[in-house]
C-alpha cells in the first residue's frame, strides 16, 4: 500500500465575493501518494489553481476536508497552517515571486531563514548545493534580473526545495517560458522526481510534461478525475 501524503474529501470552493455565487470546486475527492509526479489539467477557469491554493494552504476551503500524511488540517489553526505551509510545502508559480533586490543565493535561504531552527552556515552550504542541483552554481550571486527566464524560475525551484518540502506544488511553472527553457525545466522536474523521489503535482498546458506524469488528473465541472497515464 503506497504512502498517502495528501488527500481531500468532499473539497469545495465557492466564491460569493464579488456578489455573484461561483461554486467553482464541487466536492473533489482526490489522493496523491509518497514519490508520485502527478499532472493535473483542464480548462482555463476550471479551477486548477483555486484547488492549489486551498491544497497547499494559500486559501480556505468553502467545506470539505483537506489531509496531509493522515492529519486533518481543515480543523487547524491559522498558526498551524502557516507552520505546515511553510515545512511541508514547496510551491512554484508561472511567475517567479523571486525577491528582486536579492541574490539567488539569497532568495533560496529565505525559507530556512523564514522558518528558523538551523545556522546561517547550514542554510547557506544547502542552498548552494540546491542551485548547483538545479544547475545554476555558476549563478550564485546573480539578482533576478541578471538571470534568463528559465535560469529564474530554477531558483525558484531550489527555493521550493529548500525546506525539504513533502510536496511540490507547481501552478504552470513554464507557462511564461520559451519551447527550450520549458523543456529545461521539465527536465529538471522529472529527475528530481526520479532522483530524490521528489512528489510533484503540477498544473500545465504543456502535454510533453503531462506525458511524463505518472499520475495524470483532469479538472471538469468542478470535479477532479483520475485518467489513465
Ligand atoms: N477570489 C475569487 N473571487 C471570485 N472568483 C474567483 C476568485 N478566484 C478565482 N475565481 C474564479 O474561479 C474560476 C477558476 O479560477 P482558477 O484560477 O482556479 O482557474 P484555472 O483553472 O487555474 O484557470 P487558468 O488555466 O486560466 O489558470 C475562474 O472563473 C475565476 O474567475
Ligand atoms: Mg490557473
Amino acid at each position: 500500500m503506497s504512502n498517502i501524503i495528501l488527500q481531500t474529501k468532499a473539497l469545495s470552493r465557492v466564491f460569493e465575493e464579488t456578489g455573484e455565487r461561483l461554486a467553482i470546486l464541487n466536492g473533489v475527492d482526490f489522493t496523491l501518494c509518497a514519490g508520485d509526479f502527478a499532472v493535473l489539467t483542464g480548462a482555463s477557469g476550471s479551477g486548477k489553481s483555486t484547488f492549489l491554493n486551498l491544497i497547499g494552504l494559500l486559501d480556505t476551503p468553502t467545506s470539505g476536508e483537506i489531509y496531509f500524511n493522515g492529519k486533518n488540517l481543515s480543523k487547524v489553526s491559522a498558526e498551524e497552517k502557516d507552520d505546515y505551509h511553510r515545512r511541508h510545502i514547496g510551491f512554484v508559480f508561472q511567475f517567479h515571486h523571486l525577491l528582486s533586490e536579492f541574490t539567488s543565493l539569497e532568495n533560496v535561504c529565505v525559507p530556512a531563514r523564514i522558518l528558523g531552527g538551523k545556522s546561517q552556515t547550514e542554510i547557506k552550504e544547502r542552498a548552494i548545493y540546491l542551485l548547483e542541483t538545479v544547475g545554476l552554481k555558476d549563478r550564485l550571486n546573480h539578482l533576478p534580473r541578471e538571470l534568463s527566464g528559465g535560469e529564474r524560475q530554477r531558483v525558484a525551484v531550489a527555493r521550493a526545495l529548500m525546506n525539504h518540502p513533502d510536496i511540490i506544488l507547481a501552478d504552470e511553472p513554464s507557462g511564461n517560458l520559451d519551447e527550450k527553457n520549458a523543456e529545461m525545466l521539465n527536465e529538471l522536474f522529472s529527475r528530481l522526481n526520479r532522483e530524490f523521489e521528489q512528489t510533484f503535482l503540477i498544473v500545465t498546458h504543456d502535454e510533453r510534461l503531462a506525458r511524463c506524469a505518472t499520475k495524470r488528473f483532469s479538472m471538469t465541472h468542478g470535479q477532479i478525475t483520475e485518467m489513465q497515464v
